[in-house]
């Protein structure tokens, strides 16, 4: 496996791979690895010649009062872990590198933004559409690997390359769990004992919703149990708990096929976030 940190050396290797016309799956990620990274990783592995997985901790993403600084990184460890997945190469540049200047130009996410995890976030998902686009142009994947477990930013991502015609296919890779349940992320290194023990609570609230939606199809009261088992069970704060049409994000109706339960809570300062998506007939 290669490290690369710049755009220069990185271009060099992309255009001799186009040149041997091999197909190119690209991991986009803010390191820390885990299962989850991992998991895309090995679906990029078994469908593309190239495996090109990029490590970044991208600041525009991240609001004034969010944990960018605090965000954990250990790009030594990252390598270990990205080539014994077999990861081709792992680019790693610094915000230097991928943000040079501020030529003022935006690319700003639509509704689908405004809800869920980007009513607390303005300017989230511009920031993510930002350097995906960024890496997109950068490394010309055949294939972009994203998983379920940002089931609003997937959503936003595969909506970015269908109305802007990006040669590329989005590949979707479902949610990596704990044995309890914990979807896996990199920020359950900041939860406390206690708060880990309780945070496998948002995946039981959520299935407890999906099983009485299906049951008697009323989302107000599904959402309402679901909720009530997160407050009464953990000492975490909810930030939403939410039932959408997927992948549009708009209301459930009698049209919709596919629907996303979503939550975000607060254990502390570190949000949660977890989902899952079925389909509703
Ligand atoms: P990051 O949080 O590092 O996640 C990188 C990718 O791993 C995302 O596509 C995310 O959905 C996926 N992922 C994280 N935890 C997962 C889990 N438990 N199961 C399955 N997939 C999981 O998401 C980002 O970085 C950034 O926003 C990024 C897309 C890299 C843009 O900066």
């Amino acid at each position: 496996m290669k490290i690369i940190t710049t755009i220069e050396q990185l271009t060099v290797h992309i255009t001799a791979i186009k040149k041997a016309n091999k197909s190119i799956g690209l991991v986009p990620t803010m390191g820390y690895l885990h299962e989850g990274h991992m998991a895309l990783a090995t679906a990029a592995r078994e469908e593309n010649d190239i495996v090109i997985m990029s490590l970044f901790v991208n600041p525009a993403q991240f609001g004034p009062n969010e944990d960018y600084e605090r965000y954990p990184r250990d790009l030594e460890r990252d390598a270990k872990i990205a080539e014994k997945v077999g990861v081709d190469f792992l680019f790693a540049p610094t915000v230097e590198e991928m943000y040079p200047t501020n030529g003022g130009i935006q690319i700003i996410a639509g509704p689908q933004s405004k809800i869920l995890c980007g009513a607390t976030r303005p300017g989230h998902f511009d920031g993510v559409l930002k350097i995906v686009t960024k890496l997109f142009h950068l490394t010309l994947p055949t294939q972009a690997y994203f998983g379920q477990k940002d089931a609003q930013q997937l959503a936003i991502i595969e909506t970015l390359v269908r109305d802007y015609n990006f040669p590329l296919a989005i590949r979707s890779v479902p949610i990596v769990r704990e044995e309890d349940g914990l979807a896996k992320s990199s920020r359950n290194v900041f939860l406390t004992e206690q708060q880990r023990l309780q945070a496998p609570v948002i995946q039981q609230a959520l299935d407890l919703a999906k099983r009485h939606y299906l049951k008697n199809g009323d989302i107000l009261w599904a959402t309402k149990l679901a909720t009530e088992h997160i407050e009464y069970n953990a000492t975490g704060k909810m930030d939403y708990l939410q039932m959408l049409s997927y992948p549009d994000l708009t209301e459930v109706t009698e049209q919709t096929d596919k629907v996303l339960l979503a939550a975000a809570v607060y254990f502390g300062k570190t949000r949660l976030i977890d989902n899952i998506i079925f389909q509703r007939k």
